[in-house]
């Protein structure tokens, strides 16, 4: 761990102890313990799927993987970490990282699953129900999960610190070099395994790291929004290539789409494809404080109607695209989400005081509908797609679309464009350049 790191480290932890005093102040508790959580074994078998911590656990120690663990904040004193470390034969034992961060907490290593004993006036946060009755007992005192305390903790992790940052940029360089590779796969022919491969080869990840599920889409794939398989062997005619994938360091995610042409693609989809960069980067730069998302989103609908009406997919007026809803059966995802601990990250939808701020009906995908703040991370993720499910209801209108052009276009499957941009004083970072 590098020295600036480090020192960034230790002031976000400075301004987390901050906050929670005032926050807990303010709720009138006395502390509050983060359950990170644990992962059940599948229905009557003896291992269990992959891992991941709670977010507001890792806000503070960024371990993604530590199990059955608890920090207890308790304002005035040291942070209190309670590590899961059985001793255990069949595992590879838990140790503490040895990274200098480790001296801010007060750490016990626990060999038995060990929950915190509470009182009246502390919290429980975390995925506690299916506890066992010992650890249950242990937290009884406390209150669980309370509304005003989780509001307040989430709007805590919109503004990233310094050191969040850092971590975002670094999980974006990780991710970079992986959809190097994941591009280089796809020239030599490689199938969707072999592109998922690559990428977590060149990214330094097992797959059961990874923040999401690789999105590796060939061809008609590429048109499968969460697209979940990895087809072994490469198919006979190569149209596109679609990889959404990030990295996580340190808890923080990176989520980056890139789309590529094969060499059987017609013409047009390599023009769309320079087309939908130019939008994704269009976008970026209209990031700024005080933006609000929705609008955002409604630019990247225009210039998508726009797009479609300038590559004679559709042939009436851009109002008419949006309006009677034909770019959202080329796009039916929002145009980005807030991005950190999780991918989709918490309190997309709500205002800095906590009040609903529900998508639009007419876009109920989107997951931010926020007025953009410095500090705050998004993706920007425009996307164009062929998907017969969506442009079926649309053949049964009498709408002024293109038809025979659309339908050449339906193996290419579709675009997605996507970066991580961070929302500064002036304007905006990307992240992922
Ligand atoms: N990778 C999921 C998303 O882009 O939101
Ligand atoms: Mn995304
Ligand atoms: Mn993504």
């Amino acid at each position: 761990m590098s020295e600036t790191l480090f020192a960034l480290q230790l002031a976000h932890l400075k301004r987390l102890d901050r906050a929670y005093a005032g926050i807990l102040e303010r709720e009138g508790l006395e502390s509050v313990a983060i359950y990170s959580g644990h992962s059940e074994p599948f229905f009557a078998d003896d291992h269990a799927p992959a891992f991941q911590a709670y977010g507001h656990f890792m806000h503070w120690v960024g371990l993604a993987g530590a199990e059955r663990s608890w920090v207890v904040i308790k304002p005035g004193q040291k942070p209190q970490l309670l590590l899961y470390a059985p001793s255990d034969f069949w595992h590879l034992t838990t140790t503490l990282p040895e990274e200098p961060w480790i001296e801010a907490f007060d750490i016990t290593l626990c060999k038995e699953p060990t929950a915190p004993a509470l009182s009246s006036k502390a919290a429980v946060i975390g995925d506690v129900e299916r506890l066992d009755a010992r650890q249950q007992k242990a937290l009884s005192g406390a209150q669980f999960m309370p509304q005003a305390l989780i509001t307040a903790l989430d709007e805590l992790r919109v503004i990233k610190s310094d050191y969040e940052l850092a971590c975002l940029r670094e999980a974006n360089r990780l991710a970079k070099a992986g959809h190097q590779a994941a591009k280089a796969a796809f020239i030599g022919v490689g199938a969707e395994l072999d592109v998922q491969l690559a990428y977590l080869g060149a990214s330094r990840q097992r797959e059961s790291m990874v923040p999401y599920q690789n999105i590796v889409g060939l061809n008609g794939h590429a048109g499968v929004l969460h697209y979940q398989h990895y087809d072994l062997t490469p198919p006979k005619h190569r149209y596109s290539l679609l990889v959404d994938a990030g990295h996580r360091f340190r808890g923080y995610c990176a989520d980056i789409t890139r789309t590529h042409v094969g060499p059987d693609a017609p013409e047009i989809f390599a023009a769309l494809v320079v087309a939908l960069y130019g939008l994704k980067n269009e976008l970026v730069q209209s990031i700024g404080p005080n933006v609000e998302f929705l609008t955002l989103h409604q630019q990247m609908h225009r210039r998508l109607a726009n797009i479609l009406v300038s590559f004679d997919l559709y042939k009436d007026s851009v109002e008419s695209a949006v309006d009677l809803g034909v770019t959202r059966a080329f796009c039916p995802h929002g145009l980005g989400h807030l991005l950190g601990l999780q991918v989709h990250d918490v309190a997309g939808l709500k205002s800095e005081s906590g009040s609903p701020l529900p998508a639009p009906e007419e876009h109920p995908a989107l997951r931010l509908t926020r007025t953009l703040k410095p500090g705050m991370v998004v993706t920007i993720e425009p996307g164009l797609y062929f998907i017969p499910m969506l442009l079926a209801p649309l053949k049964e209108r009498e709408l002024a679309i293109n038809w025979p052009l659309v339908d050449s276009l339906i193996n290419c499957g579709g675009i997605r464009v996507e970066d991580n941009v961070v929302v500064t004083e002036s304007g905006f970072e990307n992240l992922t350049p």
